[in-house]
């Protein structure tokens, strides 16, 4: 607890003692008590009123300032951000050492209240994703028990629903397991030597089907069928061209292109994949890397996407030290670009 100074006590007791000296000096020159008597009251007084108003106005003020900010940040709860500022010298420092903990106090707070939104958010969103795929397979258990199950029209058909959406849980799962690892730092990339090309040729094979039930085209942009050596987590950057690729194909146009480029910068591989689809609005640009972020909500869920897909690419690529970037225009397209550290060819 801290206790208020008393500067009354404290200059009544100096020029007690003052007095009191001087009363005894003045006894050794002039031995008459009553002169003794007067002049020790008399400079009492007089240094009582010094000692008292010197120290109320050059100490007690100032220390009471920083009291009283001291009591406003406590009772306030750091919400103003506004402080009293009118003491100097060594107390006016203290009053500063004062405010500048504050600011720090206030900042750290600020900052804890974002993550506490930031989790609640987290969670409604999971909770919300989580829900819709649990509620889908409760209707077609409940409607299979209560006699569909017999009837040979529906029953396959309500128990494809129902396993499509155990497999909706499951991938949502495994996004959120691998997004919690990547954020707790509990995934180590695991570097190696390989080609960045003839792993994109891999993809474009595996999501050949895919791509032609919309009739898109995927393929390497002039120049770049060819090996790119990179260092790299080959897995984990499989994970980032899948999706990338397949969002040029589930955000892309009937009868586009998908092209996939590579670029050597140096020390690193630049590697672009660009559709000609739709287009993103430059205002959802900035928020596209978030959990749960989408542009279209109701084509992302119809097309089976969880919103993670970006959220867990950024978070590769930033594990592995380098960056993503992301262009657009409405009616043209788009482009996300991510950089790779070049490892030397063979
Ligand atoms: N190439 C693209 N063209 C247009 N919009 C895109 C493109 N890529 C992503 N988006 C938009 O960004 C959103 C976020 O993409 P993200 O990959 O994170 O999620 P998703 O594809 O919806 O689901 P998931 O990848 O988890 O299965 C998408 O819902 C979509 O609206
Ligand atoms: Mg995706």
């Amino acid at each position: 607890m801290i206790r208020n100074p008393k500067p009354r006590t404290i200059a009544f007791y100096t020029a007690l003692a003052v007095g009191v000296i001087v009363g005894l000096l003045t006894l050794l020159v002039n031995p008459d008590y009553t002169d003794a008597i007067v002049v020790t009251v008399a400079v009492l007084l007089i240094s009582f009123g010094l000692f008292y108003y010197a120290l109320e106005v050059f100490i007690y003020r100032k220390i009471k300032l920083v009291y009283k900010n001291i009591h406003r940040l406590k009772t306030t709860r750091f919400k103003t951000g506004v402080f009293d500022k009118t003491a100097f010298d060594p107390i006016e420092e203290v009053n500063e050492e004062v405010i500048k903990w504050a600011r720090e106090q206030k900042a750290e707070i600020d900052e804890l209240r974002k993550l506490e939104n930031f989790r609640k958010e987290f969670l409604g969103n999971v909770s919300h994703e989580l829900k819709t795929p649990i509620f889908n397979i409760q209707g077609y258990i409940h409607t299979l028990i209560d006699g569909a199950i017999d009837d040979p029209e529906v029953n396959v058909h309500f128990l494809r629903k129902a396993a499509k959406s155990v497999d909706r849980l499951c991938d949502l799962v495994e996004d959120l397991i691998n997004i919690s690892q990547l954020e707790t730092g509990q995934l180590k990339m695991e570097m190696e030597r390989f080609d960045i090309h003839a792993l994109a040729r891999d993809i474009f094979e595996s999501l050949d089907m895919k791509a032609q039930e919309r009739n898109i085209t995927l393929s390497f942009k002039e120049g770049c069928d060819h090996a790119f050596w990179v260092y790299a987590d080959k897995y984990r950057i499989r994970q980032v061209l899948v999706n990338l690729i397949v969002n040029s194909v589930k955000y892309g146009k009937d009868g586009g292109q998908t092209f996939c480029a590579f670029y050597d910068m140096d020390e690193n591989i630049l590697v672009e994949i660009s559709d000609n689809g739709e287009g993103i609005e430059e205002r959802h640009l900035a928020r596209l890397f978030e959990r749960f972020y989408r542009v279209d909500k109701s084509r992302s869920r119809e097309a089976g996407g969880n919103g993670l897909g970006l959220a867990i690419v950024k978070h590769i690529i930033e594990a592995h030290e380098q960056t993503i970037n992301v262009r657009s225009k409405v009616g043209f397209g788009t482009t996300f670009g991510f950089t790779l550290r070049k490892a030397a060819a063979d």
